[in-house]
């Protein structure tokens, strides 16, 4: 599973960069826009931050193929080569999708709600596809089906297209995804801390810490 960290909030991005096994950062032109500040400040901080081993994931806002291939190399020329611009799917988006592949720029294909869009990019030459799940659930739909379908469709076609699924309310719409085989996700802070919380964990450790006090008081390993 690849964990990936959706926000620019820079205080989230540094906190959860320290203590999680994260593979990058994604954004969106709401994310951005939420953070209201310089953007090319903010995607320097967040890549900073990160370091140029990890992976960084902006969406273009242009919506003509040579614009958004533009684009691209643009962001990819000032954010390092651990880049992957983010395209809503639809024809000019596949069509500079085919175009960046040339171009050797990571391509991650978005706002992805049906399986056939998500073959569709993936046989495009998309890197990685990102099917909303929660947006699915909220009108009804059952978002974590739609991964695991697709999963299993780029599985069939043997593509390597890794799915990244995205618009996470809850720690249950993640398992589902991670259950079926889903290659990444990406999520907020909350989340992510979600994720490896339990009150029986806070429980035995809360334990396992009177049971030693009661006898070694505030002694540690190394004085022993
Ligand atoms: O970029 C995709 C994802 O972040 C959307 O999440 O919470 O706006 O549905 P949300």
């Amino acid at each position: 599973m690849i964990y990936i960290l959706d926000t620019a909030d820079l205080a989230s991005i540094k906190r959860c960069n320290e203590f999680y096994p994260l593979s990058g950062v994604t954004t969106n032109p709401s994310i951005i826009a939420r953070a209201n500040t310089d953007f090319w400040k903010l995607l320097l901080d967040i890549r900073e931050i990160i370091g140029d081993e990890k992976m960084l994931h902006v969406q273009t806002t242009a919506k003509k193929a040579e614009d958004i291939v533009s684009e691209a190399k643009l962001l990819r020329e000032r954010l390092g080569e651990n880049f992957y611009v983010k395209i809503p799917i639809g024809e000019e988006g596949l069509k500079s999708t085919v175009a960046l592949k040339k171009l050797g720029i990571g391509v991650t294909m978005t706002a992805i709600f049906t399986p056939s869009q998500a073959l569709m990019a993936s046989v495009a030459g998309a890197d990685f596809v990102a099917p909303y799940v929660n947006r699915l659930d909220k009108i009804g739909g059952d978002g974590a089906r739609v991964v695991a379908e697709i999963v299993e469709l780029l599985d069939i076609h043997g593509l390597d297209t890794k799915v990244l699924a995205a618009s996470f309310k809850n720690t249950e719409q993640v398992h589902k995804c991670a259950l079926c085989g889903c290659h990444s996700v990406t999520v907020t802070e909350d989340i992510l801390k979600d994720l490896i919380s339990y009150p029986l964990t806070d429980a035995a450790v809360e334990g396992f810490d009177r049971d030693w006090r009661s006898v070694y008081g505030n002694k540690k390993i190394s004085d022993m």
